[in-house]
């Protein structure tokens, strides 16, 4: 058992396990990638201010996340095609999540289904929905979260069209994967994801095939996105989406304080300040340096979190002392299970905790609900001059 200390670890095992169409799934941005880029880069930007003398007993990283109990603000991302990365993806990440005590989300684009992951858990998880033209197709979804006892719904709003992901299209990205000679030949150098995924019957999107009238081709996410997903979703839908659904609503993917203020409007519990990890508009702010502009214009009247970029317990800790309330981690956890299944997620999951609370206490904070920007040092011109 290879010794795990940071997310880098994880993903150097994850490139060498898992096949190459699935690793660039993965880890792409849209067309240049710039804002995938500064996702991250930007993090890097912020400094962080070094506290001594502080007692550092007693400290927790427990706090709630639209009311629910986690053990830290970390919840997992909802990621496409999660149970390509290693059979049964879904179904381990969130057993993981369970275990750790934060929120897994589903997404509707998983191979595990709805009922699938509810059966083979024993906590409530939370679903994420993206709407389709077929209206009866969306509130069947809508119903089998209700009744797989889902505790959220995380609706995303940036993504009606997908972004170009140049090496999806040159891979042919497919769930199974198409057996094209330079598949093959990729695939025999991963035997062991081949073995995994042979002993599964989860390897089509298992929210869809079987559920989906009319469905052409249900194992390309470009295709199927383009056919079906809902170009017409406005402010009007998402009202009339939430309450179909009548429970918590997470409305993720915004990124503009306009954007914010809207879905404050609807009645929305919580907004992901997201740019769907740099996999959409190619061009927009990264998350962290949008933060600031949407807690300042909803922060005191609406639950803001954040994703995109987080890949350690600093980053966690630098959106959570910007005013973020939850984070939420897709490719860091990706990583983990690539590389070793359930216990992968649990080591991404026990790095980024580690990293915050030995964060916090060199900062001289106790508890994340403590954390503040007056232990940070953010460059003069970092939220931006821009016009
Ligand atoms: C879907 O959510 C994607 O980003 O591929």
């Amino acid at each position: 058992m290879p010794v795990i200390t940071c997310i880098d670890d994880l993903k150097q095992i994850y490139q060498r396990r898992v096949p190459r169409m699935f690793y660039d799934y993965a880890e792409t941005g849209s067309w240049t990638e710039q804002t995938f880029r500064e996702n991250t880069s930007d993090f890097d930007q912020i400094r962080l201010r070094q506290r001594v003398a502080v007692d550092m007993q007693g400290r927790s990283t427990a706090t709630k996340m639209i009311g629910q109990d986690v053990s830290m603000p970390v919840a997992l991302a909802p990621v496409g095609l999660t149970g390509m990365q290693h059979a049964d993806g879904e179904i381990k990440a969130a057993r993981a999540a369970e275990k750790f005590g934060v929120p897994f989300t589903l997404s509707t684009m998983s191979i595990c289904s709805i009922e699938d992951v509810a059966a083979n858990t024993t906590k409530p998880f939370w679903f994420q929905l993206y709407v389709m033209r077929d209206e009866e197709f969306v509130g069947n979804l809508i119903q089998r979260a209700k009744d797989a006892k889902c505790s959220a719904m995380v609706l995303t709003l940036d993504l009606q069209i997908l972004g170009q992901r140049h090496k999806d299209l040159k891979n042919g990205l497919s769930a199974p994967p198409k057996l094209t000679p330079s598949t093959i030949a990729n695939l025999m150098t991963k035997w062991s994801w081949g073995l995994e995924m042979m002993s599964t019957k989860r390897r089509f999107f298992g929210n869809i095939v079987g559920h989906a009238k009319g469905v052409k081709n249900a194992a390309s996410l470009s295709d199927w996105t383009a056919e079906q997903f809902d170009p017409r979703l406005d402010w009007d839908k998402v009202k009339k989406l939430k309450e179909q659904w009548g429970g918590p609503l997470i409305l993720k993917g915004i990124l503009d304080a306009e954007d914010a203020r809207m879905a404050l409007d609807v009645g929305a519990d919580a907004i992901v300040v997201s740019n769907h990890g740099g996999r959409q508009l190619d061009g927009a702010l990264s998350s962290i340096r949008a933060l600031s502009s949407i807690v300042d214009a909803v922060g005191d009247q609406i639950e803001v979190h954040l994703d995109s970029g987080i890949r350690s317990g600093q980053d966690v800790l630098k959106a959570m002392a910007m005013g973020a309330k939850g984070t939420y981690i897709g490719r860091a956890f990706v990583y983990g299970l690539g590389a070793m299944g359930q216990k992968g997620v649990t080591s991404a999951l026990e790095v980024i905790h580690k990293e915050l609370d030995t964060t916090m206490a060199l900062c001289g904070r106790k508890h994340v609900e403590d954390l503040d920007r007056d232990i940070l040092l953010i460059p003069k011109d970092f939220e931006g001059n821009w016009q």
